[in-house]
């Protein structure tokens, strides 16, 4: 698929089957994430593929119980109105935890680079995927710590993003219409 085509069609899909996509998809999307710029060329992230059935659904429960728990119900309610799963019953997901610095350089920046050219690669491998933010609730509780250890966050990373990885339950998702007034020029 043609990059242009991959970045027009790629969207953020909120059904997944339990079919996991092959390794070697996994390997040319991880390679993809591998290959982001980053600031200075720091690469302060890691690239996690995580396909272990019983940690993502650790990180599940872990995950909407720390939503469901937050003052902010807005996020806990757009996902039980989707369905009251955190992570879409995605087989599979690509974790990129971030060496945070204080005060904060272009660490999310880089991370947030990482997460599109996952979602691109996966797009052009056929591999549906949704960029998910809400993941950082399943760390930011008491099992946060088991976590990062189970997925070998190196010390001193913090959870940057995730992305699910797997093949739409229900196929012909679409993306948001892209809003042409947001572009301008000026000659
Ligand atoms: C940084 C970031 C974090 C996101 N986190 C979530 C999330 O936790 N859960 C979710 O359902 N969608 C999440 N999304 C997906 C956005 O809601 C989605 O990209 C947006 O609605 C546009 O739809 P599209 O991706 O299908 O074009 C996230 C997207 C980005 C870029």
């Amino acid at each position: 698929m043609e990059t242009f085509q991959a970045i027009l069609t790629r969207y953020s899909c909120r059904q997944f089957t339990d079919q996991l996509p092959s390794e070697r998809d996994l390997a040319i999307i991880a390679l993809a994430a591998a290959a982001s710029p980053s600031g200075m060329n720091r690469q302060l992230w890691r690239v996690i593929i995580v396909t272990n059935p019983q940690l993502i659904a650790d990180m599940e429960a872990e995950g909407m119980k720390n939503l469901a728990a937050f003052p902010d119900k807005s996020a806990y309610d757009r996902i039980m109105s989707r369905g009251g799963k955190l992570y879409y019953n995605a087989p599979c997901m690509i974790v990129v935890p971030i060496k945070t610095s204080n005060p904060p350089g272009g660490e999310y920046f880089d991370c947030g680079i990482v997460s599109e050219n996952i979602a691109i690669a996966a797009t052009g491998q056929g591999v549906n995927s949704l960029i998910c933010g809400l993941a950082a609730f399943s760390f930011n509780g008491e099992r946060g710590e088991e976590f990062k250890q189970r997925l070998g966050f190196p010390e001193g990373y913090e959870i940057g993003i995730a992305v699910l990885l797997g093949y739409a339950a229900e196929p012909g998702g679409k993306p948001h219409e892209p809003d042409l007034t947001k572009i301008s020029q000026i000659k």
